[in-house]
């Protein structure tokens, strides 16, 4: 463990979520298909994946021909969690290669003896309660990561209009919704669920990570995936004001 004192959020209904996260949810083409786009091929890489939580995104990079991941997570239930998913009935390890550890993402010590190709995360920086803790995460990120390396996130969009997203057809949609709380902070609630989450503009996510040594900073909005045209339609009022998006830099060699 590496001093971490917060009371996460996720540890208060850890439940809640894992029903969401494996439901059959037409979401996860709306999350994964620019995510992955933009993270490519992950052979042979050794990945660093904050925010894990019960390890859904790292298992697919180990699939995916990860050579290594780390997945970290702030809190203790979700790495717990996580573990037991990585181990057969027997008690043997799936992925050998695929290790877990309780880590805040805002940890100014945390650092890896050997810095990784690829730093992703899936949720992270809506999670800083403070513009601080966000520049604390783009050097959690930058520290871990070797020159020549890159950081992807899937997070919140700087640019979406949150009074335009209604909750009840995003609950019934996507079984999830934001309650306003005082911007920049909300609620994402799901089910029994509820998390705190801070709406970060463009420039303090960009000024963060430059700050922090990243450059060739870019935002990758959200896609359908092509197979699934149909749903262009259907899902029209999401993609106008997504409230997601997928960020991308590079550590410069
Ligand atoms: C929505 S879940 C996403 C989990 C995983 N990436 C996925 O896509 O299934 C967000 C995760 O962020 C974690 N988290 C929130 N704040 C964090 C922080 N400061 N450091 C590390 N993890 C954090 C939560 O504990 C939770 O497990």
């Amino acid at each position: 463990m590496s001093g971490n004192d917060k009371k996460a959020d996720y540890d208060n209904n850890a439940d809640a979520y894992r029903r969401w996260s494996v439901a059959d949810n037409v979401y996860w083409l709306v999350e994964q298909t620019r995510y992955f786009e933009v993270l490519g091929s992950v052979r042979d890489l050794n990945i660093l994946d904050l925010a894990c939580g019960e390890g859904r995104i790292s298992r697919i990079l180990m699939r995916q021909g990860a050579r290594s991941v780390l997945g970290t997570d702030i809190s203790v239930e979700m790495i717990e969690r996580a573990e037991a998913q990585n181990k057969t009935k027997d008690g043997r390890l799936v992925y050998p290669a695929l290790r877990y550890e309780v880590v805040d993402a805002c940890s100014e010590t945390f650092t890896l003896d050997h810095p990784v190709d690829l730093v992703t995360a899936m949720y992270l920086f809506h999670y800083a309660p403070n513009e601080d803790a966000l520049n604390q995460m783009c050097r959690h990120v930058s520290r871990n990561l070797k020159p020549g390396g890159r950081f992807v996130v899937y997070t919140i969009n700087p640019e979406c209009d949150f009074s335009r997203l209604d909750p009840d057809l995003l609950k019934k949609t996507f079984g999830f919704y934001y309650r306003v709380v005082a911007p920049p902070h909300y609620e994402l609630v799901f089910d029994k669920l509820t998390v705190n989450m801070w709406h970060w503009g463009k420039a303090t996510h960009e000024e963060g990570l430059e700050r922090a040594g990243l450059t060739n900073i870019q935002w990758h909005s959200l896609c359908l995936p092509a197979s699934h045209n149909e749903l262009a339609r259907s899902l029209k009022w999401y993609m106008d004001n997504p409230s997601c998006i997928v960020l991308s830099a590079d550590k410069p060699s």
